[in-house]
């Protein structure tokens, strides 16, 4: 048996390797592989001193009141009982009667390292040099005056991001005369007026504090009257910085140094991660993702009805070539964000190894049970079969990564193993105890 996957898997040492029972081998080839990746292990952030302002964050990820008819919370969609998303294929619209065009992503290490780009598809962008913004909001991408004091207030993509579910009708904003802050004549008003509520606020939380008693605390040198929606925003990030971290998984145990982190299984997963799956082609680093890198991988198109293709990156900065194109995540704690994609597309993970091995067929056979459609509270359609690939795949010349159009001929065996990898050795254990409690 052995023999037999060793031939089908070629003749290099390499693979010889990564099937043998020689383990002492396998950690040497694979470590002098993880170098040659540039993969290490992650390390927590140094503790923000500003308690405050992490304590304020804290509380308004899950305040209600920031939502234009107080009934939702960042902490709805990004709840850590359902892996920091919320376990939906699409989000739910604000008032539970529709949905969104995106699955809500995992926010686990969304600190770590300045992260530049926001969002599936980076419409939210902070340029960390020289501290300029690209995002939906005209108004913040240059200097009007009006928003200038917003965008000083903010110091990363994360923190920027904060501010665009708010107002966003079917997010968190509602519709226009359901509440003041969605009657708003612009981002702008929007944005004062949530701030002007939470200022109003006099309920008070444990520690009794109101919300104007924990801005002066978190930011002292702000005078009440100059907090704006760029201070609540960042308070959200800091508290989503530490909060989100995750470093404890086998798999960092093993870039730690300790061989026994993962199993013989597991390590051979990792050697198709990096081999002949071509994974780390973009899921690169210790993130095993890339915030940087947009990439079409073919996800199917489907959503509500009557279905409009959602075209990622090319939409934002409006060239065809990147059609279909949206940022490679983290891989870190896969095991607990299902469904897969930007749309929640596929439901577990070998759905997605089998999408990655041979494409088109993916494509072609992509259906959606009964079952699934009755979780939704909208008719859903799908971009099929022909149709399907020629605008995902072939309309965009360079659409597809060129060598995914190639099938990956994984053997049964390799998707097993590249299974086991992605559900075990990277799921930390602080995170999966949360699930379902
Ligand atoms: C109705 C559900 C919903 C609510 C409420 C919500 N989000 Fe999200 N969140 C999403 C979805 C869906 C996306 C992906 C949207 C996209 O990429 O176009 C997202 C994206 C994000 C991202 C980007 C992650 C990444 O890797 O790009 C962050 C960070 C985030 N949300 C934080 C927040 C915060 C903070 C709040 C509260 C102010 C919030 N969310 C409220 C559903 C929600
Ligand atoms: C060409 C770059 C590229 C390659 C190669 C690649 N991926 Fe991806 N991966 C992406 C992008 C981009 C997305 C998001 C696509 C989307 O949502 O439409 C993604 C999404 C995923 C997701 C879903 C994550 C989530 O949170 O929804 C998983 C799981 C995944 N990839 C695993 C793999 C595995 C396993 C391999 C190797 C067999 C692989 N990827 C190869 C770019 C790539």
């Amino acid at each position: 048996m052995k023999k037999n996957i060793l031939l089908t898997l070629g003749f290099s040492f390499f693979w010889q390797a990564a099937y043998s029972e020689d383990k002492s081998a396998v950690d040497y080839i694979l470590r002098k592989r993880l170098e040659f990746y540039n993969i290490r292990p992650l390390k927590n952030l140094p503790l923000n001193t500003n308690r405050p302002q992490v304590e304020l964050g804290k509380r308004l990820f899950s305040e209600k009141k920031m939502s234009g008819n107080r009934r939702i919370a960042c902490l709805t969609c990004h709840n850590p009982k359902t892996g920091t998303g919320d376990a939906f294929p699409m989000s739910q619209t604000e008032n539970g009667k529709g949905i969104l065009k995106r699955n809500s992503p995992a926010l686990f290490n969304i600190g770590m390292s300045d992260k530049s780009f926001m969002f599936w598809d980076g419409r939210v962008h902070y340029d960390f040099k020289n501290k300029t913004f690209t995002t939906p909001e005209m108004a913040l991408n240059g200097v009007n005056p009006k928003a200038k004091e917003i965008t000083s207030a903010l110091t990363s993509a994360l923190s920027a991001q904060a501010i665009f579910p708010l107002v966003t009708h079917n997010e968190m904003l509602g519709e226009k005369g359901e509440n003041e802050i969605a009657d708003a004549k612009d981002n702008l008003q929007a944005w004062d007026r949530i701030v002007v509520r939470l200022k109003q606020d006099m309920s008070q939380n444990s520690q009794s504090k109101s919300y104007s008693q924990l801005f002066m605390q978190a930011y002292p040198n702000t005078p009440i009257e100059k907090i704006n929606i760029g201070h609540v925003a960042e308070s959200i990030a800091a508290f989503e910085r530490e909060e989100f971290q995750s470093t404890g998984s086998p798999f960092q145990r093993y870039l730690k140094g300790d061989n026994q982190a993962m199993s013989h299984d597991q390590k051979q997963g990792l050697f198709v991660f990096l081999g002949n799956g071509r994974c780390i082609n973009c899921h690169q680093g210790s993130e095993l993702g890339n915030n940087n890198l947009f990439a079409s991988v073919g996800a199917p198109q489907w959503g509500e009805a009557p279905l409009i293709l959602d075209k990622g990156r090319g939409d934002v900065v409006n060239e065809s070539k990147r059609n279909f194109f949206f940022r490679v995540p983290s891989l870190l704690n896969v095991s607990l964000t299902a469904p897969y994609m930007h749309n929640g597309a596929f439901q577990t993970l070998r759905a997605v190894i089998n999408h990655y091995d041979h494409i088109s067929d993916s494509l072609n056979n992509f259906e959606v049970s009964n079952e699934r459609r009755n979780t939704l509270p909208v008719k859903v359609a799908i971009e099929k079969g022909p149709l399907q690939l020629d605008n995902i795949w072939l309309s965009s010349q360079s659409g597809l990564t060129p060598k995914l159009k190639n099938r990956l001929l994984l053997t049964p065996i390799d998707k097993d193993k590249l299974e086991i990898f992605l559900k075990e050795a990277l799921t930390d254990s602080k995170w999966s105890k949360l699930k379902f409690k």
